[in-house]
């Protein structure tokens, strides 16, 4: 069976004034009307036959909000992993992939963000399948999206031959670069022939060990050694701080995919968003005639193309396109929706002022 690792360790910024750093992306309903939130989503997506239950990795700080997330949806956890400390993705997968290897070395292990949409489940789940194989065989799998356009904030990988064996859908990373430049974004983009990294991952926890024995022995060693003096409470597994915050600070996709030359792809559209922004909840929702989105107590007169969320005070807008209004209980932002990432430079400014 495949091991889902949920990852649950972003601040999620740029949602702000509904994501805030105590309450991330990942623990709010945005998106949909069923009130599941992203973390539910994820571990409900992979809650089938064929998967093992989920190992979560989270901030200690998190630990009674995703458990009760958790819970309110019936899913029981293999476990939950607690970082005292961030140190980014690498080292939280590699605690991951260390604890299932105690029971099982070539335990396969299905890595997914907790902050994902992903709108075709059936076409997730036919190219995890796809990827199995290429990951039994000791790949690490990544899985790309068809770029639409030169996104600066994406892992881009490029497409080389099918991989050996023949296997269905999966072909050889000739490439891996994470977060580039604008410029190579736009060529890359041009060129046809690569794909966003959609930062989900399906390996083997010994291909990825041995990845980082070879690439991040540190990292490894702090890994290692903070999860054999780890606590152990309940579902819940508490890294050991003085250990963990020894590892260097490091995510999966410079730490060992930008290093890596046994890195496979499964290209695959499936209705993804990492809903990176306000204006990617605005692409991915139902619009009205005029083109907006509106949840909550909203009225709307002469207003195109524009998401507004309103919590519990009433909003109206008059005469605006292209804006994105979100009113919660004690902040209202306002901003250009096609300047929507700017609220991750405005959230710095505000904790810089306080
Ligand atoms: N447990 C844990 N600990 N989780 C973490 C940590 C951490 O220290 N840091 C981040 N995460 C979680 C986030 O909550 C998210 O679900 C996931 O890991 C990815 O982290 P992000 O910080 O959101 O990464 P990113 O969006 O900048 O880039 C990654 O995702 C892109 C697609 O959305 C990369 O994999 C890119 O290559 C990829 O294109
Ligand atoms: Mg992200």
């Amino acid at each position: 069976s495949i091991h889902p690792v949920i990852l649950s360790g972003g601040s999620g910024s740029r949602l702000w004034p509904m994501s805030r750093a105590g309450y991330p992306k990942q623990f709010l309903a945005l998106h949909g009307d069923d009130g599941i939130t992203m973390l539910q989503a994820t571990a409900k997506r992979v809650q089938r036959k064929n998967f093992s239950n989920p190992l979560l990795v989270c901030n200690e700080e998190h630990r009674f909000i995703l458990a009760e997330q958790l819970r309110q949806v019936a899913i029981e956890p293999d476990g939950i992993i607690l970082e005292p400390v961030a140190r980014n993705t690498a080292p939280a997968v590699a605690a991951a992939a260390l604890r299932l290897s105690e029971k099982q070395a070539d335990a396969l292990m299905l890595v997914m963000p907790s902050d994902h949409v992903i709108l075709d489940e059936a076409s997730f789940h036919e190219a995890v399948q796809a990827a199995a194989e290429a990951a039994a065989g000791g790949a690490l799998v990544t899985f790309g999206i068809t770029p639409t356009q030169p996104e600066t904030g994406y892992g881009y990988i490029q497409r080389g031959q099918p991989w050996a064996g023949d296997i269905n859908g999966v072909f050889e990373v000739t490439r891996f670069v994470e977060k580039p430049d604008l410029k190579t974004a736009e060529q890359y983009l041009e060129s046809g022939d690569y794909a966003w990294n959609s930062g989900i991952f399906l390996f083997r926890a010994d291909t990825y060990i041995n990845a980082l024995e070879a690439f991040q022995p540190e990292m490894l060693a702090a890994a290692r050694a903070a999860l054999e003096n780890s606590h152990e409470d309940l579902n819940f597994c508490r890294l050991d701080e003085a250990a963990f915050s020894a590892s260097p600070s490091d995510s999966i996709d410079y730490a060992v995919m930008e290093q890596t030359d046994n890195a496979a792809v499964v290209p695959v559209d499936m209705g993804w968003s990492d809903l990176g922004a306000w204006s990617a909840l605005w692409d991915i929702e139902e619009k009205d005639e005029q083109g907006n989105v509106a949840t909550g107590d909203v009225l709307l007169h002469n207003t195109r193309n524009s998401y507004v969320h309103a919590d519990h005070a009433m909003v109206a807008v008059s005469g605006l396109d292209d804006v994105i209004v979100v009113a919660t209980d004690d902040a209202v932002l306002v901003v250009d929706r096609h300047n929507a990432q700017g609220v991750k430079d405005l959230v710095d400014q505000l904790k810089r002022e306080g």
